[in-house]
């Protein structure tokens, strides 16, 4: 019988934020039924901040009390700030998990990170691991970020905290040369922020799009003017300004710079903006 604090134990009988946003900005999904472990996280982004998140999970009570405990901590947060949440920040917030549990709390990170990636459309650096715990379908990246993290020193330890290893234990040797591997390394944490794959010109174009028709046309229609996305070749996006907007883009930089930081925060950094 695993041990839990009254923080878990509360979580689990009240989760927060059971269900699933519609038209979710952002979708998480990790684990898999076969493996026992399986979470779905839906964000609703605005203004570059989380403004609703829900779960749907499969699994045990610390599953069930990660994934609750983390959507209360991310509802209201910086997008920014999100990315930086790690799996210990999620076991703090529960008083802490038993060890054999962490991977609940691991579980809880990927899923935040994939639904953020799913949102700023990158690609997660752990898609390009190799699959090194063929039972649990967990790559070389997983459990290097994890041994950086959670400082971790033991092959049982990566068992604890991604599952590897818990089945047929045919991957003990790989773990064990990855965790010498990692350490020796010095414990270098892979980041979000290192996107493997950037966006294709089409993710681009439809992520700019919302953000245009959520964020930036509401308030040019209100001033009886309009905006329409031209064109996008690599990071340079072409509009042309309708209506009132037409010669106050031109004359002034207050809007090009607000459509600029907008699609900068929400679609990709590296945007900028042109009038065609
Ligand atoms: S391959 Fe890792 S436990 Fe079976």
């Amino acid at each position: 019988m695993w041990e839990y604090t009254e923080t878990v134990t509360e979580h689990f009988q009240n989760p927060r934020n059971v269900g699933e946003i519609d038209n979710a900005d952002g979708v998480g999904e990790v684990g898999s039924l076969a493996c026992g472990d399986a979470l779905r996280l839906t964000l609703k982004i605005e203004d570059g901040k989380i403004v609703d998140a829900k779960f749907k999970t499969f699994g045990c009570a610390s599953a069930i009390a990660s994934s609750s405990a983390l959507t209360e901590m991310i509802i209201g947060m910086d997008v920014s700030k999100a990315e930086t949440i790690t799996n210990e920040d999620i076991a703090s917030a529960l008083g802490g998990l038993p060890k054999e549990k962490m991977h609940c709390s691991v579980m809880g990170r990927e899923a935040l990170e994939a639904a953020l990636a799913d949102f700023r459309g990158l690609s997660l650096p752990k898609a390009d691991g190799e699959v090194v715990c063929e039972c649990f379908g967990v790559t070389d990246v997983e459990i290097r970020r994890v041994v950086s993290e959670s400082n971790l020193h033991s092959v049982e330890e990566i068992t604890n905290f991604t599952k590897a290893g818990g089945g047929c234990g045919k991957c003990e040797e790989k773990l064990a040369e990855l965790l010498h591997k990692t350490q020796s390394d010095g414990l270098r944490v892979i980041p979000l922020k290192q996107p493997s794959k950037r966006m294709t010109t089409l993710q681009k174009i439809k992520k700019i799009e919302e953000v245009l028709d959520r964020e930036i046309r509401p308030g040019l229609r209100l001033d009886g003017g309009d905006i329409e996305l031209i064109d996008v070749e690599g990071d340079t996006v072409m509009v042309s300004m309708r209506g009132a907007c037409t010669s106050c883009f031109k004359s002034q930089t207050t809007i090009k710079e607000f459509v600029e930081r907008k699609l900068r925060e929400q679609v990709l950094e590296t945007l900028v903006v042109e009038e065609a």
